[in-house]
């Protein structure tokens, strides 16, 4: 297979090198989630994608038509134990076994803590923090039978820093990073390595209409980032192929944070523009 160049993020990569695996990505339609899958289908992995939408599905399986690529699109909401169980017990019933798992759905919006209702904070931990145990857990069972497996959990640096107006999704990141150390060395022995990537902001439709809804605000988060700007999707989606390729088999337990240096300290003197010494 030819390595394609309409792919950015599947460059640094020799081509067919994820070909004979199967992989499983949640949220596969849109944003990262897109990008990984088009990374992972253009470098030879069969790719299932699964989110609620049929509708974000599309754009990915037309391409795939086009390309030659092997996607599959599945429905389901991560929220619901029932809709994980049948989602991997098709994919297993299809595929025989999934090498590659990425805990890539997630739902999010700025609201002060106060102010958040208990079917909004549960609308955020089902989807993020629930979603990704259910699919660990359901994924996980048959990898560990098998003795062989991956899977990649996608986080937000805010896990460890905590962040005003996203106390949901912060307390959910926080308790995926938990899952992924805790499934590493619960799971290494056995041929199953977890590991995470925790992005800095890039653009994605999701991400733009709740949490920089307009121009000022995102000029604002873009000043907080030391390279003075987002990333985009695939400088993530790229870090996430590292992260699944042969070069990572060691890794185990990591998060790779890819934010331009965002969540660093910014200093009490400068707020992180250069300093001055006034003479004299
Ligand atoms: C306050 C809100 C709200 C908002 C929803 N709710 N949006 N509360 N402010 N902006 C409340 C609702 O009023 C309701 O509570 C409860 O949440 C559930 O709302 P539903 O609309 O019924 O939920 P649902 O249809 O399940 O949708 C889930 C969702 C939605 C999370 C609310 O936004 C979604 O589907 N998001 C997926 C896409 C997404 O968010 N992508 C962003 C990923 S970026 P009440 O009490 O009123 O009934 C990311 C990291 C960014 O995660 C990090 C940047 C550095
Ligand atoms: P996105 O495009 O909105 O992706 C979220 C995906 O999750 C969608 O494809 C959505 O598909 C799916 N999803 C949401 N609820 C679901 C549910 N209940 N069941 C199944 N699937 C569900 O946003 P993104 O920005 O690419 O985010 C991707 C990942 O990066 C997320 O884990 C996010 O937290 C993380 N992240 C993003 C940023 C950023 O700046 N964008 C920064 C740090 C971390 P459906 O609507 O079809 O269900």
């Amino acid at each position: 297979m030819q390595n394609d160049e309409a792919v950015p993020c599947a460059q640094p990569f020799r081509a067919g090198s994820f070909e004979g695996q199967v992989a499983v990505v949640t949220g596969g339609g849109t944003g990262l989630g897109l990008e990984v899958s088009r990374g992972l289908a253009a470098l030879g992995a069969k790719v299932v994608i699964a989110s609620r939408s049929g509708e974000h599905h599309k754009a990915l399986l037309d391409e795939a038509a086009e390309r030659g690529w092997h996607v599959e699109a599945e429905t389901f909401d991560v929220r619901e134990v029932a809709q994980v169980t049948a989602l991997a017990a098709a994919v297993l019933e299809r595929h025989g076994a999934v090498d590659i798992l990425v805990n890539n759905a997630a739902g999010n919006f700025v609201c002060p803590a106060e102010r958040l209702s208990e079917r909004a904070w549960r609308a955020v931990l089902g989807i993020v923090l629930d979603g990704t145990f259910y699919c660990s857990r359901e994924f996980g069972r048959p990898m560990l039978k098998r003795g062989q497996g991956q899977m990649l959990n996608i986080v937000a640096t805010y896990a460890w820093t905590g962040m005003p107006g996203v106390v949901h999704s912060a307390s959910a990141k926080a308790g995926v990073l938990a899952m992924t150390r805790t499934l590493a060395a619960e799971w290494g022995s056995r041929g199953v390595r977890v590991n995470a990537v925790a992005p800095g902001p890039f653009e994605s439709r999701g991400a733009a209409a709740n949490l920089w809804p307009d121009e000022e605000v995102r000029r604002r988060i873009e000043g907080s980032v030391p390279l003075g700007r987002f990333a985009t999707a695939d400088e993530v989606a790229m870090q996430c192929l590292w992260m699944l390729s042969p070069a990572s088999a060691y890794m185990n337990g990591e998060c790779l944070v890819v934010d331009g240096g965002g969540w660093l300290g910014k200093g009490m003197w400068n707020d992180g523009r250069p300093i001055e010494r006034k003479k004299g």
